[in-house]
């Protein structure tokens, strides 16, 4: 049964003008005008029979034009019928419905395959085929797949909000919101769904810990060591992860150790190159790997002491060489040139809050070791027999140096799956949770910068390989615009901030004109999504993940009316200088 059975009768109006997508309408029937809301859906008949176009309400106005028939007027007196009212409603044309296409019936297209005709009827759409509409769209995004819900449509609660999970992460996705719109529990309602299919495989990036409480089988949990897990010798097996340095290409490592301001920066940058490359061909040499010895680079993940080349600066900080006149010394090249590099080398090194780099243990020194990282990271459920969605908790990493280190993580992920071949590729997708603080629009340091790196290749170059990015942010004026610009997908909760307004209103699609308008007045918990993997821009009511976040807000007024309270001061600070939380 097709589910716009209108009679021309039922009609509000008619096309007044056309304009590509834009439609004016005019509406002669006050009442119904009184029922239009901006945003809410009108069909249009087609010039084709068994096709309706789906318009999106612009803009409601309403023109009186005062003393029209002034040969009518008697005295100062206006008569109703000298007011001619123009009701004007601008809509935005977003879509097809087609009767049926072969044995389908009721099929949405996001195209226009005609355009209205002058005068052509308009009709509200509301009730039961607003009902009918929101579920033939919803059915045809979940025919042949594993829906992705996120909740109910807000212009109608009875219908399910579904949208294309392999769309969403195709083509990288946006989650915004001011703090505290419902970002996080958004993400947790997704990820449940992607953990429940049986080989699924994404990682979560999740810079406070507060998706600890998420759990289930298809869900676990890592976490980038941290003080307290080197003393207790933790390892992969208890969920610790170590990111040993050598891993880092030469690049990061200098964004870390060289100092550019300082005179010396291209000695020691010299010197530092040639000491990693001799000490990587060294290791490549006494196992005996001659393949990767042929081509390997300063880039090249390839194990090394760094003590040993912590030793040669020292040697050749300190070198004497034989002077001019025999039995004479003078000072080598390099004498002195190299002490503020070796400190920095030396302070990191000791660094206990970096000691997943610098003392990540024998383990994480084996040639084998990244091949088992990446098998964590990249590996689905099948795969590794976890979960196969990974929370990694990065609380513990210094925030100066966090850009890097999630960087390191995403280029791993991204250069492993380029090098896999094709037909064994497994799709992947990452979620970037406060995304702002490591993919950053302005990078004022070196480390950002190198992270930032790993994540414009994902975003340019992602969808080619199987690598899904889901941006996630309350400051997207502050995330890098090349990577946002190539998210097809928007989930867009409140946004108060007119910057950040300004960001994503220019993100999304043009023709949408007055639907970001809705950004500041959005409920907590509720979003406009938009883009490939919805079919409809709509707003959406998200429903409730089963686990919250543990990123409650807390009540204020509540606690400070309350009279018992535990005093943690002492605990805590007590837990600052040892950098490791009480609760271990
Ligand atoms: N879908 C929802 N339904 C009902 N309440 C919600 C929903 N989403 C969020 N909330 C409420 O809003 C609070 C904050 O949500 P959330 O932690 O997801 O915000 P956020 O956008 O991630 O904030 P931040 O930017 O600070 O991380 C939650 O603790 C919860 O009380
Ligand atoms: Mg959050």
């Amino acid at each position: 049964m097709p589910i716009f059975d209108y009679q021309t009768e039922d009609a509000i109006g008619s096309v007044y003008s056309v304009d590509t997508g834009t439609v004016l309408l005019s509406v002669s029937n006050l009442d119904a005008l009184r029922r239009m809301q901006v945003n809410h859906l009108v069909v249009l008949r087609s010039s084709r029979a068994g096709q309706h176009l789906i318009g999106l309400i612009n803009k409601i106005m309403r023109k009186a034009l005062v003393g029209v028939n002034e040969d009518e007027q008697d005295d100062n007196d206006i008569q109703d019928d000298s007011i001619a009212v123009e009701n004007i409603v601008r809509l935005t044309l977003i879509g097809t419905l087609l009767d049926a296409v072969g044995t389908e019936q009721n099929v949405f297209r996001r195209t226009l395959e005609t355009v209205p005709e002058i005068d052509a009827p308009c009709f509200m759409l509301g009730g039961e085929r607003l009902t009918g509409f929101m579920r033939a769209i919803s059915k045809q995004i979940v025919e042949g797949q594993e829906p992705l819900s996120l909740g109910k449509y807000t212009l109608d609660e009875e219908a399910d909000a579904w949208i294309d999970g392999n769309r969403f992460f195709q083509r990288h996705a946006v989650v915004v919101g001011s703090t505290g719109s419902g970002k996080s529990w958004t993400v947790a309602r997704i990820l449940e769904q992607v953990a429940q299919l049986p080989n699924a495989s994404a990682l979560l990036f999740d810079i406070h810990g507060e998706y600890s409480p998420l759990d289930g089988d298809g869900i676990s949990h890592l976490k980038v060591a941290g003080p307290g897990d080197l003393t207790a010798n933790k390892t992969l097996a208890d969920g610790v992860l170590y990111l040993p340095y050598w891993l880092l290409t030469y690049e990061e490592m200098l964004a870390m150790l060289l100092d550019r301001s300082d005179q010396n920066a291209p000695n020691q940058a010299m010197v530092f190159n040639r000491e990693v490359t001799d000490a990587k061909r060294a290791y490549l040499e006494s196992s005996k790997k001659d393949e990767v010895l042929a081509n390997f680079t300063i880039d090249s993940p390839v194990p090394f002491e760094i003590q040993a080349v912590l030793e040669r600066l020292i040697f050749l900080n300190e070198e004497r060489v034989e002077g001019a006149r025999k039995g004479t010394t003078k000072a080598g090249d390099f004498n002195g040139k190299l002490s503020r590099f070796i400190q920095r080398l030396d302070a990191k090194r000791q660094d206990r809050r970096l000691g997943f780099m610098f003392s990540a243990g024998d383990d994480a020194m084996r040639y084998e070791w990244m091949q088992e990282l990446a098998t964590v990271f990249l590996g689905s459920t099948k795969v590794r027999g976890a979960g196969g969605v990974k929370i990694i908790d990065f609380s513990e990493v210094p925030s100066d140096i966090l850009p890097l280190i999630i960087g390191l993580v995403a280029r791993v992920v991204f250069s492993v799956q380029q090098w896999t071949d094709k037909d064994k590729q497994h799709p992947v997708a990452l979620l970037c949770d406060e995304a702002h603080l490591y993919i950053p629009e302005r990078h004022e340091s070196g480390v950002s910068e190198q992270g930032l790196k790993s994540f414009e290749r994902i975003a340019k170059e992602g969808r080619k390989y199987g690598v899904g990015l889901a941006v996630i942010s309350q400051r997207p004026a502050e995330v890098n615009r090349t990577v946002l610009s190539q998210c097809n997908n928007f989930v867009a909760m409140r946004l108060t901030n007119a910057e950040d307004q300004s960001v994503i209103r220019r993100l999304m699609p043009d023709t949408l004109g007055g639907f970001a308008e809705l950004l500041p007045i959005l409920d907590i918990g509720e979003a406009l999504v938009v883009g490939d993997a919805a079919m409809l821009p709509s707003r959406i009511r998200i429903d409730e993940p089963t686990k919250h976040p543990s990123s409650a807000t807390v009540d204020f007024w509540d606690r400070w009316a309350a009279e018992n309270v535990e005093d943690g001061i002492a605990d805590a600070v007590e837990a600052l200088r040892k950098q490791q939380s009480s609760a271990e």
